[in-house]
């Protein structure tokens, strides 16, 4: 509702009602009108009800271009914007739009600073099935998440990689918004989704960006054209802000790497900067890694980026950086106290391990918060023993769950029985790969 003190004190630029009339009768907001709806919303002018009326209309009817731009630019104009010119180094980021079992930040962010290459990673929670990378993060005791801008400058000089925290003063317009989306069931609007991230990100100063738009179930975008129209359209606004920014299409119809869910992923991400790891999660981290790095100018091939995961270099930033946040990197990683196996139905090949399935069990078994002020499990979720294609004999493991709290199995059972498909004689077919298609 608008409120009755502003009502009377202060004049308003437009009527709410108005300019959601416009975009629900297929119309085309002026820049006047969206830099007032994102103040005045942000200001508590514009009601909760109006701004949900609003990112409906936007969901069914979209934005064009130069709306989605303007748009991005208010949610910019909201709050700060950090300034990472004084660093001696170049700076160089990726954003992920979302997956199960994505932990590719934790290997990623060391692996590029070796080059030279500052990284500042701000990273969210968690919400629903796709795990957050300060959940995954705080499953190391002693680690913190909330640093100053003079501390994550510090680092970035003196270690070159930063995760943590974005802090509240960066666009939050984005923060009351994306809370809204959520409840309102109009997070999957391309225009509202591709200026969501792009606001933090352009606001965040980065020089580069490399965007990971996922694919299939466990992604927000179900099909391979929406997902490149996101990724046009992230790299657009991007590239017209000046920031350097290229986007890989990737695939998320089954989960990456073997596990899913808080300290397995950390455990995970260890194995790969000791130089192991699944292969999935080695090969997007080093495709990733080449881009970032030749965003910020340095152009490194792939081996000799691969050559910096076995040989320990990778490993010593990580120990750094998760040192420098109070981090104890030798402390073991919480285990959950219980653990259920999921067991083939038959002998045949692996045919299909869904994404979205393993991630709800992740999330039921308490990896992950179904409102914002749940608590995680640093234990919880699940590991996975054959990925798609493997042949598997009747009564083999295919997956375990993992939790503190054994009454959450049973839900939990239902979303990972349901992820798995074995069949007999499978009809030829050619698996999907990793990566699907790059733009710039
Ligand atoms: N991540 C974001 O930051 N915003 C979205 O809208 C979707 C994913």
């Amino acid at each position: 509702m608008t409120s009755d003190l502003a009502a009377t004190t202060t004049p308003e630029a437009f009527d709410a009602v108005d300019v959601i009339r416009v975009k629900r009768d297929h119309g085309t907001l002026s820049d006047a009108q969206i830099d007032w709806v994102i103040d005045a919303y942000t200001r508590g002018v514009v009601a909760e009800e109006q701004m949900a009326a609003l990112n409906m209309a936007i969901l069914l009817n979209g934005m064009d271009r130069a709306e989605i731009a303007r748009w991005t630019a208010a949610m910019i104009a909201s709050g700060e914007r950090m300034d990472f010119s004084g660093l001696s180094r170049p700076t160089s980021d990726k954003h992920s739009t979302g997956g199960v079992g994505d932990k590719i930040t934790l290997p990623l962010a060391p692996l590029v600073a070796v080059f030279g290459v500052a990284v500042p990673q701000l990273s969210g929670r968690g919400l629903g099935h796709t795990g957050g990378t300060l959940d995954k993060l705080e499953s190391i005791p002693g680690w913190r998440a909330a640093l100053t801008n003079d501390e994550m400058m510090a680092q970035l000089e003196s270690v070159g990689a930063v995760i943590c925290q974005a802090g509240s003063g960066l666009a939050p317009a984005d923060r009351k918004l994306y809370a809204l989306r959520d409840v309102t069931g109009t997070v999957e609007a391309i225009p509202l989704i591709a200026s969501s991230i792009m606001s933090k990100k352009i606001a965040e100063g980065t020089g580069a960006l490399v965007l990971d738009v996922k694919v299939g179930s466990g992604a927000f975008m179900k099909d391979v054209d929406s997902a490149r129209e996101l990724a046009r359209t992230m790299v657009d606004l991007g590239t017209d802000a000046g920031v350097r920014t290229v986007a890989l299409i990737t695939d998320m119809s089954t989960p990456l790497g073997l596990t899913a869910g808080n300290a397995l992923e950390v455990r995970e991400s260890v194995e790969v900067l000791a130089g192991g790891g699944p292969r999935d999660v080695v090969d997007l981290t080093v495709a990733l890694a080449v881009e970032m790095l030749a965003g910020a100018g340095r152009q490194v091939g792939e081996d000799e980026v691969r050559a910096v995961l076995g040989d320990g270099r990778a490993m010593d930033v990580w120990r750094a950086m998760i040192t420098a946040q109070g981090g104890d990197v030798d402390a073991p990683l919480p285990v959950a106290t219980e653990t259920h196996q999921v067991l083939a139905p038959s002998d045949g090949v692996l045919t299909r391990l869904d994404a979205l399935d393993v991630g709800v069990a992740a999330w039921r078994l308490g990896a992950g918060r179904a409102r914002r002020e749940d608590v995680v499990q640093a234990g919880a979720g699940v590991e996975i023993h054959a990925k798609p294609g493997d042949r598997v004999a009747a009564g083999q493991p295919i997956l375990t769950l993992h939790t503190d709290t054994p009454e959450r199995f049973a839900r939990a059972l239902e979303s990972a029985e349901s992820a798995i498909t074995v069949e007999v004689t499978p009809a030829a077919s050619t698996p999907t790969p990793l990566i699907l298609d790059r733009l710039a």
